[in-house]
């Protein structure tokens, strides 16, 4: 069985292929490319570490790059292909709103073109819970009419658009993901957790946007890769969107209390709302877990402490 993966030195791609990878018969192939967006240092040490692995091999190919792209896919008959590549990031998206387009509409329209020619029998892609912008109908089901507040969530969409027209068209089916905030082992420095770990350990200031007054869908990545790799066992008969969330809310300032208890004083300097971001995520599980049955998630303390215990023994990565 041979596996494409895209965003390869990314968070949850390199957490899902190092989980794929001990399984048996599993090739898998990854592409990125090496974006400056954060710590390329911090993305080459996850391909290092999956290159432990004499079935994993990486290729440093951009999704723009189409050519290549081609090439990889005539040396390479995939089974399956995951697209986690994207530009990423909701305020980023304000400054540079090019690297959205180029990355998360032409680099994805490019992949899942090529996904469809090769006639690949399992697509999965990345969306995000910012289609949803700031819809309150909480918990949003995958239903609710998608309203996008930022250029990264419009491009997410336009993904989602592009699947139901590649499976109306063509017949092509996939799978989308709406993920909401996911955060664990070898997580991201752009975002709220590792930054306040960040400060924290390396004794600068933390920024806490609205104040603390944001509450996030917090998702566990271990719980987030047991659902993908159930999910790609799961036959595909159409175009389907599911939300990836734990269903449970918390407020960042309860977040910060908690993890005040393991952490070096952290110096806090409140900010005000931030013009791109969404006040609350909450998202409704129900599909997923009546698609998959018997799903758990792991507690909120725990998974908190797992990270900061992690993220203390590797600190180094994120200087
Ligand atoms: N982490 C979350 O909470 C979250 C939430 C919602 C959606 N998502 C989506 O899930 C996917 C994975 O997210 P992540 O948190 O692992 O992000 P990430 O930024 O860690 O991973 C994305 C990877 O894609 C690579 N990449 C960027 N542009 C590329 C290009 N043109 N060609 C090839 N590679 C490229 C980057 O170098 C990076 O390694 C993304 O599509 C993201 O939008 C993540």
């Amino acid at each position: 069985m041979k596996i494409l993966i895209t965003g390869i030195a990314g968070f949850i791609a390199f957490n899902f292929a190092e989980k794929l990878l001990k399984q048996k018969n599993v090739k898998v192939i990854g592409i990125d490319n090496f974006s400056s967006y954060y710590s390329v240092k911090l993305k080459k040490k996850r391909i290092i570490h999956l290159k432990k692995n004499k079935n994993f091999k990486f290729f440093k190919i951009d999704l723009i790059e189409k050519n290549k792209l081609v090439k990889l896919f005539q040396k390479n008959k995939f089974d399956e292909v995951h697209n986690f590549a994207a530009q990423a990031g909701v305020r980023y998206s304000m400054q540079n709103p090019t690297a959205y387009v180029d990355t998360n509409v032409s680099g994805f329209s490019n992949i899942m073109s090529l996904s469809k020619d090769f006639k690949i029998k399992k697509f999965f892609y990345a969306s995000s819970s910012s289609v949803y912008g700031d819809n309150n109908k909480f918990p949003l089901k995958e239903t609710e009419k998608i309203y996008p507040k930022n250029i990264y969530g419009l491009t997410k969409k336009f993904n989602e658009e592009i699947a139901q027209n590649f499976y109306d068209m063509h017949n092509f089916r996939s799978i989308g993901l709406r993920f909401f905030t996911v955060f664990g082992e070898w997580g991201r420095p752009d975002m709220f957790l590792f930054k306040i770990l960040n400060a924290s350990f390396s004794k600068k200031i933390f920024y806490l946007n609205n104040k603390g007054n944001h509450y996030r869908d917090f998702t566990y990545i271990d719980d987030v890769i047991s659902i993908l790799l159930r999910l790609r066992k799961i036959k595909i008969v159409n175009h389907e969107i599911y939300n990836i969330c734990s269903n449970n809310p918390v407020g960042l300032k309860k977040v910060i209390k908690f993890i005040s208890n393991y952490i070096p004083k952290t110096k806090i300097v409140l900010r005000k709302k931030q013009l791109a971001d969404i006040f609350k995520t909450h998202g409704c599980n129900k599909k997923v877990t009546r698609k998959l049955k018997n799903l758990k998630f792991t507690k909120l303390e725990k998974s908190l402490l797992n990270t900061v215990r992690w993220f203390e023994r590797n600190k180094k990565l994120f200087n």
